[in-house]
């Protein structure tokens, strides 16, 4: 179903899909709670904000789209600008990531791969110096 219109396999279909992606936002976001720099910015009830990143992440790793099936076009950058974003908050979120994925076992080969992907995303959202 997520085979891209090459033949050749998403991303998302490729780390193992939907359950992949559940177990990576549960492994994530307590990474990020726990995050000095990152954990202040988000609510206490973290449940709502799990399941949006799941519906973006499956998305963006080119899945079905589900983010923008319930929330419209993504425009994630306008989404972050309430949040100052500074150059270490980025790092810190990539690190939260890291850590969730080694968490979840994923291969070495795929972690590369699925964090040089959310690497520019993740600088691109920066909107404090
Ligand atoms: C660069 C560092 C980042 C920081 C500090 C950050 C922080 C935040 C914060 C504070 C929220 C709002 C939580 C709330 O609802 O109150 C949020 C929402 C969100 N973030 Fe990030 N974020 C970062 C990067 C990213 C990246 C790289 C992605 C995905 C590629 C991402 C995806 C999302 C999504 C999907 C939401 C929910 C948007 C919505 O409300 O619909 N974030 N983020």
């Amino acid at each position: 179903m997520d085979t891209q219109r090459d033949g050749t396999k998403s991303l998302y279909e490729s780390i193992g899909g939907a359950e992949t992606v559940r177990r990576l936002v549960e492994a994530f976001y307590p990474n990020v709670q726990a995050d000095p720099d990152i954990g202040p910015l988000f609510p206490e009830d973290i449940t709502p904000v799990m399941e949006k990143q799941y519906l973006f992440l499956t998305q963006f790793f080119g899945g079905p789209p589900l983010y923008s099936e319930q929330y419209g076009h993504p425009m994630m950058r306008a989404r972050h600008l309430p949040f100052p974003i500074t150059p270490e908050r980025a790092d810190a979120w990539l690190r939260c990531m890291k850590r969730a994925l080694e968490e979840i076992g994923l291969s070495p080969e795929w972690r590369d791969i699925v964090l040089e992907r959310l690497k520019a995303p993740a600088y691109h959202f920066v909107n404090t110096p």
